[in-house]
């Protein structure tokens, strides 16, 4: 009893230390014209890796890597929010801190499970001596009320890695299925190589190697980055799914130009070798901002992902003079469709509609119009281009008056790609991403613009372009451009968010 007191305490003292810091910000941060009006954001400090997106006791949980103290990477929390409709988020109390001898460098990303009605979270406990060597364990923290967790007595309940493999050892994804707990997790072999291990437990406290999933050099892949993180894995559709992020694969045209990657393979989970045969790697997202996405089934029977809207080792957005930085994307709802994953804003987002204004049927050719009514930095969008003759055509976002500053978002016939520029859209990190779309008569671009984030979902859910970008608030305008021929908006719908 005196032993579980003085954990408590330890706690406590942790998370007081946390909130002074997220009060003494308060200020500086609510003055930042940046924050995100309706995206999940830290509340001072550092956010990274959606963690433990469950849907249990009527609300969905999130909880996400959180540094309370600074906007770089450092000792990480566990924070916590919780909604009922995927839109309204209530803040609850920091749900893990760091305060025990198996997490003295961080509580690291992980999964949450209902075990028979007693919330759980599964995490990797971060530890690294004063030589600098890294320690690895996984954690279990319980919940009654789905407010306080408690750590685990048992802890860790693995300790470091199996054989073969180094300390990069983490992000525990746990699932539920035939009577047994399943655990993939992130690796790296003795050589270098990135892994996805697949472990077997009874009651979540202990755990056997099955074996390999998938990783860089096997099931089909050549050389596929020194270490893989963030796995997830489930069924969509009768298929198993497996999602991960490699790190160290080089750019291929189109392909692979962020730091590290996000995406997914398709295919067939053998439980017993653990070896999942599958189909080549897509990236989740053909934008800039876009990692460590994490997935829950709901209630509802559909398969919800999250990412973090930011990447590993960008530490320079704007925000960080006001002492916060990153956010995560909308929820998505994923829908396979053969060996292709189609992803959609949840639906619950047309609750944040307001003052809806429509179009259609306007020609648009060799030109850049304004329509009446159709500006602002934090509205929804939605476009439908009829292909015509235009070579390129598309829409400028976040436009000043001069049009010097502006984000694209374009087709080209000639190409037949979809390209998201963000050259010119104020501060910030720059660049373009395209990505090739299935030839159709009609482009179809839903644009979720918030403050400082865009996310255009291009044809129902083919692809998505996620960015960051930093324009002048006061560059409101919308353009609509066709170049070298026509191009018809048939449908255009706009709302307030
Ligand atoms: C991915 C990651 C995870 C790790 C966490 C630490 O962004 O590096 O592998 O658990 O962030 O915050």
């Amino acid at each position: 009893m005196q032993i579980f007191q003085g954990q408590l305490d330890k706690n406590m003292e942790q998370m007081k230390g946390a909130y002074d810091r997220i009060e003494e910000m308060r200020e500086l941060v609510q003055g930042d014209y940046y924050r995100l009006k309706y995206h999940i954001m830290p509340p001072a400090g550092l956010l990274n890796d959606p963690n433990g997106f469950i849907h249990i006791y009527g609300y969905y949980h999130l909880f996400y890597q959180f540094h309370p103290f600074d906007t770089k990477h450092g000792l990480k929390y566990w924070g916590h929010i919780r909604s009922k409709d995927l839109v309204h988020w209530e803040d609850l109390p920091i749900a893990l801190a760091p305060v025990e001898e198996y997490e003295t460098h961080g509580c690291y990303s992980g999964s949450a499970v209902n075990n028979q009605g007693i919330f759980t979270l599964i995490y990797t406990g971060n530890v690294k001596d004063r030589q600098g060597n890294r320690e690895t364990y996984q954690c279990i923290a319980t919940s009654k009320d789905g407010i306080q967790f408690e750590k685990c007595k048992r802890n860790p309940v693995m300790r470091n890695q199996p054989q073969g493999y180094t300390r990069h050892f983490r992000d525990p994804k746990v699932w539920r299925k035939d009577g047994s707990w399943y655990m993939v997790i992130g690796a790296q072999t003795m050589q270098g190589e990135g892994r996805v291990l697949l472990f077997q437990s009874d009651h979540l406290k202990n755990w056997t190697l099955i074996g390999e999933v998938a990783g860089s050099g096997i099931g089909g892949l050549g050389y596929f980055g020194y270490m893989w993180e963030c796995p997830d894995m489930f069924e969509l559709g009768g298929k198993d799914v497996l999602i991960a992020c490699p790190q160290g694969l080089q750019p291929q045209g189109d392909l692979y130009n962020n730091k590290y990657q996000c995406g997914y393979f398709i295919g067939t989970l053998d439980y017993k070798t653990g070896r999942m045969e599958h189909h080549g790697f897509t990236e989740l997202d053909r934008g800039f901002e876009f990692y460590a996405a994490q997935t829950t089934l709901d209630e509802k029977g559909r398969r919800i992902l999250i990412a973090w809207m930011g990447l590993p080792e960008e530490e320079e957005h704007p925000t960080i003079e006001y002492g916060w930085i990153h956010a995560m994307t909308l929820p998505r709802v994923l829908v396979r469709e053969g060996n292709k994953i189609c992803q959609k804003p949840v639906e619950e987002l047309k609750a944040l509609r307001k003052n809806p204004v429509v179009y259609r049927n306007i020609m648009v050719e060799d030109e850049e119009i304004i329509l009446s009514n159709i500006h602002g930095d934090v509205l929804e969008l939605l476009v439908e281009f009829e292909v015509k003759d235009a070579k390129e055509f598309g829409i400028k976002l976040r436009c000043s008056e001069d049009g010097k500053e502006r984000t694209i978002i374009s087709y080209s016939l000639e190409t037949k790609k979809v390209e998201f520029n963000r050259n010119h859209s104020g501060r910030g990190y720059k660049g373009i991403r395209r990505c090739s779309v299935k030839d159709r008569e009609i482009i179809q671009f839903h644009i979720f613009m918030d403050t400082s984030s865009v996310e255009i979902f291009l044809n129902d859910g083919e692809e998505v372009f996620t960015g960051r970008i930093y324009p002048n608030k006061s560059s409101r305008g919308i353009r609509f451009y066709a170049v070298g021929g026509k191009a018809k908006i048939r449908k255009l719908e706009k709302w307030d968010l």
